[in-house]
């Protein structure tokens, strides 16, 4: 039975793990991740972590992992097939036909070529002189020619079907056309474009695919300023991120969040190269997870109005939960980025970024601003949420601060708020006995490992496999950087490569893993493949840097078990090809 990875992946995306395991264990956050009681076994320590980052769950103490599928297999006692269906059920998706996709779904390869063909030809039409007056608005709106290059915008001219001839001359059938979003079939069944007189900007990921467009109306008559394309076989609006492609290789390690791409362009025409847009929403758990990749901060620049407050609340908690901070700037009166920017200029932008304030103070303010707080009795109420707050912050420190500020804005005493914020972190806090969780990993990590047969005998290289795994299972888009270095025939254990090939035309495709892929992996399988991206998470540092080096090291000792079983049939012959070979890889590099 096979499922598509789009559908599995649909599956874990409308089922939020966090909130699908809290429903048999009481979670409670710990750092980007929540812990709890492992319900697999019975302990009195909480080992057993979810990460809402990689949708995944690990216990480390009796080594239990996978992903929600897994999970409810494991605790629901369910088939494979009946856990997916479950899952799908629950989140109101219809069951995927058993067996190979639809006879007559769209290629996703064919909607990209089609996309990029169309954006080709937008890009054209704008620079021809039928694109004069949407050239002539551009430059109204400050875009420089350098700009409108630099991310592809183009122009869909004045005409029911200039863009549906020219795909239809290059091949592409009409239900592929309509897949793309790009056009329709009309009443008549002749096909029509879906964007007319309208500037587009190319929604490209960041793999450099194009996937979609946000095109902005030319006519200020035009019922709607923005059409945006919506769900293709290609395309997810919740899961994208405007300008990312770009704003990934920004110098900075945070990016600026606008609401729509004329923030993004302007922004980084000012110079603000890590400016990327959501199209008009709020973030969504799928893109601040992509987001995590990339960077450790975010400034949100949302609207002030009502909508946008509870866009960037609702953005500050999914950033937190992937580990991401949020900075809230506040522009004021002025309605959006590229406003302010037209406006005041770069420099005072750069001021507004300096002066932003942490999430810390956005929400003490949030709290007050519900209250009167020249009354007495109102403040009271106030301090006692402020402080409910303060106490879920992870760091002392942190809490520190918070109370100070918490002590000023309520006219209350330090101390008194440092106590109220500590006794009520107390409560219901549990103590995590460190060592005792280290040797329970320790146990399930050691002899007479099951799954990886050859770990007593290669612990090095399974170390190092394992690793390899870990990081390409977590950030799949790296896979491309190594690829000419890596292949099945680098592992050295069979189970290593096993998963390598499960795995691998995920990682070649950017792909998030789906963990339970068909029921591939036994469950104690699928637990060590969850454990190691677990490990992976611990650690916050070059992800690329990391990869290589391990490649390398894995290179030598594959060197190192090939000469073992050489030399033992062999004898002095396979020593000396071994040296002569070690030394010319070192005058390699
Ligand atoms: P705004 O109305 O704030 O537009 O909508 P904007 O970004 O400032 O655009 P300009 O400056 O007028 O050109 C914010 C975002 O909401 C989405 C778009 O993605 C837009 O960028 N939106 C807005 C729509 O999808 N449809 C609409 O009709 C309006
Ligand atoms: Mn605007």
């Amino acid at each position: 039975m096979a499922f598509s990875p789009r559908f599995l992946d649909e599956i874990k995306d409308r089922n939020d793990i966090v909130e699908l395991i809290s429903r048999y264990v009481a979670l409670k956050r710990a750092g980007s991740n929540m812990s709890g009681l492992c319900p697999f076994h019975s302990e009195k320590t909480p080992s057993f972590t979810v990460f809402p980052k990689t949708r995944s769950y690990y216990c480390f103490g009796c080594g239990a992992g996978g992903d929600a599928v897994s999970f409810v297999m494991q605790l629901e006692g369910l088939s494979y097939r009946d856990a997916v269906e479950y899952l799908a059920n629950r989140a109101g998706l219809q069951m995927e036909e058993d067996g190979e996709r639809k006879r007559d779904e769209v290629r996703r390869d064919r909607v990209v070529a089609a996309t990029t063909e169309a954006a080709r030809f937008f890009h054209k039409a704008l620079v021809s002189p039928s694109g004069a007056a949407a050239a002539e608005y551009l430059k109204n709106r400050g875009l420089s020619p350098l700009t409108v290059r630099r991310f592809g915008i183009g122009y869909a001219p004045d005409s029911w079907d200039a863009l549906s001839k020219h795909l239809s001359a290059a091949g592409f059938t009409p239900k592929e056309l309509e897949a793309a979003f790009l056009c329709r079939t009309g009443k008549n069944g002749k096909l029509y474009d879906v964007f007319r007189n309208r500037v587009l900007f190319p929604l490209i990921d960041v793999n450099g695919n194009v996937l979609g467009f946000s095109a902005r109306r030319l006519n200020e008559a035009d019922e709607r300023k923005y059409v945006n394309t919506s769900d293709t076989p290609a395309f997810k609006k919740s899961k994208f991120v405007f300008g990312l492609n770009i704003a990934k290789s920004s110098e900075e390690d945070s990016l600026i969040m606008c609401e729509g791409c004329m923030d993004a362009v302007a922004l980084h025409q000012a110079g603000f190269t890590n400016a990327v847009a959501t199209l008009g929403t709020a973030i969504t758990s799928e893109q601040a997870r992509l987001i995590a990749r990339h960077v450790n901060t975010v400034y949100l620049c949302y609207d002030s109005d009502g909508a946008g407050k509870n866009a960037t609340m609702k953005g500050i908690k999914l950033l937190n939960e992937v580990g991401v901070g949020a900075k809230i700037l506040d522009l004021g009166d002025v309605k959006d980025p590229d406003e302010y920017i037209k406006r005041f200029g770069a420099d005072a932008f750069r001021r507004v970024i300096k002066g932003s304030t942490g999430q810390m103070d956005y929400r003490l303010k949030e709290i007050a601003d519900k209250f009167n707080m020249a009354l007495p009795e109102e403040r009271l109420r106030a301090f006692e949420l402020m402080c409910s707050y303060a106490a879920t912050l992870d760091g002392r420190a942190e809490r520190e601060i918070c109370s100070s500020r918490i002590a000023a804005m309520c006219e209350v005493s330090m101390t008194a708020a440092t106590e109220s914020v500590e006794h009520k972190r107390s409560i219901g806090q549990r103590r995590v006995k460190k060592e005792e969780t280290g040797k329970q990993m320790q146990d399930a990590l050691g002899f007479g490992d099951r799954v990886n047969r050859d770990r007593v005998k290669l612990p090095a290289a399974v170390m190092i496999e394992e690793r390899i795994l870990g990081i390409l299972l977590t950030k799949p888009e790296l896979y491309r950087e190594i690829a000419d270095k890596l292949s099945e025939d680098s592992f050295v254990t069979e189970f290593s490569k096993k998963v390598f090939l499960l795995y691998k035309e995920d990682f070649e495709n950017g792909r998030e893993s789906v963990l339970s892929k068909d029921g591939a992996l036994t469950g104690e399988e699928l637990s060590r493949v969850a454990g190691m991206q677990a490990a992976r998470q611990a650690v916050n540092d070059n992800g690329l840097d990391t990869l290589k080096s391990c490649i390398s090291a894995l290179e030598r000792e594959k060197l190192k078990t090939d000469y073992d079983a050489d030399i033992a049939e062999r004898g002095i012959a396979a020593l000396e090809e071994y040296i002569a070979k070690l030394k010319k890889k070192k005058t390699e590099g």
